[in-house]
């Protein structure tokens, strides 16, 4: 371990810890909040990881889970595209010391909060000592912020991907139902396992005819993944190839608020339920200040 990252671990250390009680305590009000920290990346690009990530923030922020959505896709974020807001800060103006994490958080529809991508990410890996310190000091007041945090990621699996994978206590592996989303998502599977063997990945299968097609799909990649890397993977569903979807990208709408009736909405709908029934991995990952350890800290 660098100097630099034990100089960082040990002012995560030192920081006072927000994330303990409850998921869900938007709703009651209380200051102190649990977060649960999700990467969504996918193997193929234009799978609809950004569509998914932005729709599943709402719909969990539509249930009264306080959400943010950090765009980590970069060079090539949209979040803020899709929901039709320009926004004139993104993550360099952190790195660069310009704007603070709080000026740099926009309120989306339904109250999401989001942080707009940008080439900043870039020089998360060669960040100075005292870029790094404000850089660390500045991402923890995320914690505790938000019930969940979302980082929507580029395509593939670049070096920063990586590191937001390894960090974040849950990885959703975004696959169309098309061979080559397939045979991609288990390359990234199994790049990232290759690397970093504790990692669990969930699958979402997007734009599948029906559920039949989805679980299918699903299926094809546990397989292999069983066979060729002893990996069991979960599903965690799908959502159905829809043309709303397109038409409320066009809209710079997100489709569950535009076409909130629409097949892919209902679906979507019926995700997120999935998704709160089932529990997290666990703590042993340290919520947000395990994050941040493993963000910065390899
Ligand atoms: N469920 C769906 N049904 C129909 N079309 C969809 C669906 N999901 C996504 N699309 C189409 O795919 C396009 C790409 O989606 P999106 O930008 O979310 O992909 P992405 O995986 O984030 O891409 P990138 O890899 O470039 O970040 C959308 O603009 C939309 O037209
Ligand atoms: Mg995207």
């Amino acid at each position: 371990m660098s100097d630099q990252a034990q100089e960082l671990r040990k002012l995560i250390r030192l920081r006072h810890e927000k994330d303990t009680p409850s998921p869900g305590s938007a709703l009651t009000g209380q200051p102190e909040r649990k977060t649960r920290i999700i990467t969504v990346t996918s193997g193929k690009g234009g799978v609809g990881k950004s569509n998914f990530t932005l729709n599943f923030a709402l719909c969990l922020q539509a249930r009264g889970y306080k959400t943010l959505i950090f765009d980590a896709d970069i060079g090539f974020a949209n979040i803020d595209v899709l929901m039709g807001i320009s926004s004139k800060a993104n993550l360099l103006h952190l790195i660069k010391g310009e704007k603070t994490i709080g000026e740099l958080v926009q309120t989306g529809p339904k109250g999401l909060q989001f942080i707009a991508g940008g080439s900043g990410l870039y020089d998360l890996v060669r960040l100075s000592d005292s870029e790094a310190d404000s850089f660390t000091d500045q991402i923890q007041e995320l914690g505790g912020m938000a019930d969940f945090i979302l980082f929507d990621t580029g395509a593939g699996l670049s070096k920063e991907t990586q590191r937001f994978i390894a960090a974040a206590q849950e990885t959703l592996v975004v696959t169309t139902p098309e061979p080559t989303s397939i045979t991609d998502a288990y390359a990234l599977i199994k790049m990232v396992r290759s690397e970093d063997p504790d990692v669990t990945f969930k699958l979402v299968v997007n734009r599948a005819a029906h559920s039949r097609e989805a679980k299918e799909t699903a299926e094809k990649i546990a397989m292999v993944a069983r066979r060729f890397l002893s990996v069991e993977l979960q599903t965690l569903g799908f959502v159905e190839d829809d043309q709303h979807v397109s038409r409320a990208v066009k809209e710079q709408t997100p489709f569950t608020i535009a076409y909130p009736n629409s097949p892919a909405a209902k679906s979507m709908n019926v995700l997120v339920d999935q998704f709160l029934g089932q529990q997290p991995k666990a703590d042993s990952t340290g919520g947000f200040k395990g994050f941040l350890s493993r963000l910065i800290g390899r």
